[in-house]
Parts: C-alpha cells; sequence; structure tokens
C-alpha cells in the first residue's frame, strides 16, 4: 500500500531501547524522601522505564503543527474545523499518504476506511515505552498517556488491512491470556473514526512491576489515524479508570492495579526536548528535579489529571492573574490554553498571527524570539523556555527552511472545558502523579 512504501521511504532513524530496572526488590534506601511522601513501609517496588524513540518518527516536518492541533480535537471529542481539515489534506496528499487528485478524474486513496478526516497520529509521538504482554512476553511499544484510560493493543485480532508496520500482540502465543466474556471496549475520536475490540486479562509488565491480571484491550478495528502511526503498538493509558472503555465492567489501569505494589503510590513524568525521557513508578528521583516539588490537588471527577492554574507570567514579568482548570496530558502534543491566555502569549511576538484557517493556529516568523511563559501552580512557577515554545516549521520540512513556525502554545479547542497540558508544557518540569492521594507535583528541572 501507498501508506507503507511511503513510511518506509522517509524514516530515517534508527535507535536502540533500553529499559532500567532500578531496583526490583525492597528499597533500601531511604530518606527525606519517605517523610515527603509518607512513606512507611519498607519493601515495595520502584522502576523505571525510559521512553524509546520512536522510529518512524518524522522529525520536523512541514504540517506537524496543525496535525497536532487537529489530533487533539480529534482526541477530546471536539469537531475539526473543515479550514483545518482543508490544510490537513492538502499536507497528506503532498506527503502521499493520501490519495492524489491527478487531475484526470482519478482519485486514488491510501485509507482503506475512506475516512479523509482521520488525523495521521504519527507526527506526534517521538516517544514510546516498552511493556511486555502475555506468557512468554511479548514486547510490545506503546504510548504512554495521562489523558486516557485504556490499555489497547494491535493484536493477532487486527484485520491484516489496518495493520501497517505495528508489531502485534499475538494472543494464541499467550498461556495466559484468558477472554473476558461479554466485555468490549470502544474508542470514539473527534474525526469519526473510532477503535474497538475484545478484552482479554493478561499478564503485563513495564520495567520488572508484573499485573498478573490486567485487561488488556484487542483491537478489532482501529481508526485509520493508528494505522498510520506505524511503530506505535497501542496505547497505555494512565488516567483514571472512571474513563475506561470497557462495557459493561469498567477496567482499572495498569497504574491503578500495580499502585499496592509500589513502594510509594506514585509516578512521574520526566519528559525531554529532542531526547527520550523516562517515567518512574514508585519512586521521586531526586536528581530529575531542582527546588522543591509543589503539589496541588487533583479533581479526578472527570477521570483526568485535573488542577487549576492561577495565571501566568510572560518573560519574567508580573503575574497575571487568570485562573483556570487544566489537564497533564503526556498524550497530547501541545500547550492549549484558554483563548485570552494564548493571545496574551502572542502579543508578545512579533509577527505572530492566529493563522486558524492556513495552519490551524498561531503562527509566527521563525526568526522571532520567543519569550519564556511561565504557569502559575498553586505556589510554583513552572517556566516553560521560549525556544521550547517553537514547535514546527510550516512551509518548509525544516526549522531552517522555513520561514513561518507552528506554536507549541495554541488556544484550547472551541468546547473542551479545560487547558491541556501537553507535552510542550511537561518537557519543560518534571511531574508527579501522586496516586494516594491524588495530587500532582510540579519542580523545574535541568533542561
Ligand atoms: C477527486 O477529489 C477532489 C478533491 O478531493 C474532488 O473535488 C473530486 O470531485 C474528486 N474526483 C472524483 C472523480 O472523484
Ligand atoms: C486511475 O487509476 C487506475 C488504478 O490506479 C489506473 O489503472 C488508471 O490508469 C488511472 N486512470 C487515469 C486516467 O489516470
Ligand atoms: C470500524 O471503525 C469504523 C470507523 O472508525 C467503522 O465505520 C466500522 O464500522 C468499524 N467496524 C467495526 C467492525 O466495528
Ligand atoms: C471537579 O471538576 C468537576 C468537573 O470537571 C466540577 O464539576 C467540580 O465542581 C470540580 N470539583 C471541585 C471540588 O472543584
Amino acid at each position: 500500500m501507498k501508506v507503507t512504501n511511503t513510511a518506509a521511504a522517509v524514516a530515517a532513524y534508527a535507535f536502540c531501547c533500553c529499559t532500567d530496572l532500578v531496583s526490583g526488590g525492597p528499597v533500601q534506601k531511604r530518606g527525606a524522601l519517605d517523610q515527603l511522601f509518607e512513606i512507611t513501609t519498607l519493601g515495595g517496588m520502584t522502576f523505571k522505564i525510559h521512553q524509546v524513540p520512536n522510529k518512524k518518527f518524522y522529525g520536523q516536518r512541514k504540517g506537524r503543527g496543525s496535525m497536532a492541533i487537529a489530533r487533539a480535537y480529534s482526541k477530546y471529542g471536539a469537531a475539526i474545523p473543515d479550514d483545518l481539515l482543508s490544510v490537513i489534506e492538502e499536507i497528506l496528499r503532498e506527503l502521499g499518504l493520501l490519495g492524489n487528485n491527478d487531475g484526470a478524474g482519478n482519485n486514488s486513496t491510501a485509507d482503506p476506511q475512506g475516512e479523509v478526516a482521520a488525523v495521521p497520529q504519527m507526527f506526534d509521538s517521538e516517544y514510546l515505552c516498552p511493556v511486555e504482554i502475555g506468557t512468554p512476553p511479548q514486547t510490545l511499544n506503546l504510548d504512554f498517556d495521562t489523558g486516557s484510560s485504556d490499555l489497547w493493543v494491535f493484536s493477532s485480532e487486527t484485520p491484516a488491512n489496518q495493520v501497517m508496520g505495528q508489531d502485534a500482540w499475538d494472543i494464541e502465543q499467550s498461556s495466559t491470556a484468558q477472554l473476558l466474556t461479554g466485555e468490549s471496549w470502544a474508542i470514539s475520536y473527534g474525526d469519526g473514526s473510532s477503535s474497538n475490540g475484545n478484552v482479554y486479562l493478561d499478564r503485563v509488565s513495564v520495567g520488572g512491576v508484573t499485573v498478573q491480571n490486567q485487561a488488556v484491550e484487542s483491537a478489532r478495528n482501529v481508526s485509520v489515524s493508528f494505522t498510520q502511526r506505524p511503530d506505535t503498538d497501542g496505547l497505555l493509558g494512565l488516567a483514571f479508570g472512571a474513563i475506561n472503555t470497557v462495557r459493561p465492567t469498567q477496567q482499572k489501569t495498569f497504574f491503578e492495579n500495580a499502585i499496592s505494589d509500589l513502594a510509594s503510590p506514585l509516578f512521574t513524568a520526566n519528559l525531554r526536548k529532542a531526547e527520550p525521557g523516562n517515567y518512574n513508578f514508585g519512586f521521586v528521583d531526586r536528581t530529575e528535579y531542582t527546588g522543591d516539588i509543589t503539589f496541588v490537588p487533583v479533581n479526578s471527577s472527570s477521570g483526568f489529571w485535573q488542577f487549576t492554574s492561577e495565571g501566568y507570567s510572560v518573560a519574567g514579568s508580573d503575574a497575571v492573574s487568570a485562573p483556570h482548570e487544566a489537564i497533564a496530558d503526556t498524550g497530547t502534543t501541545l500547550l492549549f490554553l484558554p483563548q485570552e491566555i494564548a493571545d496574551a502569549y502572542y502579543s508578545n511576538v512579533q509577527g505572530a498571527v492566529n493563522d486558524v484557517r492556513g495552519a490551524g493556529g498561531y503562527v509566527f516568523p521563525c526568526a522571532a524570539s520567543l519569550p519564556d511563559y511561565t504557569a502559575i501552580i498553586g505556589s510554583h512557577q513552572a517556566v516553560i523556555p521560549g525556544d521550547f515554545i517553537n514547535f514546527a516549521p510550516v512551509d518548509g520540512n525544516t526549522f531552517e527552511d522555513a520561514t513561518t513556525c507552528f506554536g507549541g502554545i495554541q488556544a484550547s479547542p472551541g468546547n473542551i472545558r479545560f487547558a491541556i497540558y501537553g507535552d510542550i508544557f511537561l518537557k519543560a518540569q518534571f511531574v508527579v502523579f501522586h496516586g494516594g492521594n491524588n495530587q500532582l507535583g510540579f519542580a523545574n528541572k535541568p533542561l
């Protein structure tokens, strides 16, 4: 198929992957963190899991900005504006990922389900994490997503024409896989596509912590947007079980199942700019942040890691009060803020325009210097350096080729009721997801 060929031709990277088991047994060294996190028992698991680069990630490419916007709309069920759809179709056509209109009335299409609206996700996910499923273990590379709560994978049940390079979980080869009769899952996206299928219980290990009866959701149908993401074998959701899509019986996430085995009931995200980051489960690594961690309450009633940001400052100037609800979402690329905050930020960037029709959001001259954005969260000032906010070239395939660049800060999609603090924000912060007392902790870190 056209998609496969194109993907192979542009795949530019080859990396190796590694997972460090920091400690699989009783944790011996304990200090001030014990008090901080009220760890009273000795023992319990801790592990560090390194992300691995997505081999088929397309790098800094034209169109990434528009794609990232559309994907967030889609994930949160907002309709993608027609203008933006046209922009994306144009880019896909240029990349050969959508059929060509060859001008002779002969439109071919690489889309097996005829959904031009589906938004490819491959532009988005730079890094994945290895996860072992079944007995003997099969390793799949999954996208750790704190903005959803399903663990779903490409599998031996996924129709061959929907698999394009992904490693699939071979259910028959796992002696411990058990079908959960009568249960199914389905995730619908705002672009009208969906992924769905059967549910199994099986052993799942991440970095040495094993959950024996984890719900593993097997895809009998994947949205074309995932088919077009050749290296991502599935998702591992790390939000709250309340938004797990298995019916009639909702299932717990891997973290929820593993939490009682962890030395401390938390995980931390340390995403990095332009290099793989890591997640730690069960402990806080003092070397990964600077200063103190500020903890704020999480409102999990919507199933997300939802918190309140009190306001912001731009370029270190006076703090502006602008309270808003936000979620911490590793599965979203950009930092989506309330419209008025995005407007205020870009009023400090010469030549910036909100080009909703042409690009899908805020763009600016690549030569512009971007000010730092500081999010105020409780007593914490979370600083996002300006150069983290230059997300992608718009009119060229590299920053050097392009004159117009796409902003990493954008306005929240219309009807979404919270800001989404995605990777642009998370790459600049060390974040603790504390499941023991439902808190989020934020700290600055060496960048
Ligand atoms: C081909 O696609 C274009 C744009 O998507 C559409 O306007 C045109 O009607 C199509 N032609 C045929 C023959 O399907
Ligand atoms: C249209 O596409 C078909 C199949 O790809 C091809 O055989 C045919 O020659 C094309 N027709 C024109 C007019 O390009
Ligand atoms: C698969 O999903 C597509 C939309 O994403 C839908 O049109 C189709 O009916 C689904 N097929 C099954 C078997 O669920
Ligand atoms: C938590 O969030 C929900 C909806 O997101 C809201 O209705 C509720 O008032 C919030 N609770 C608190 C304590 O802020």
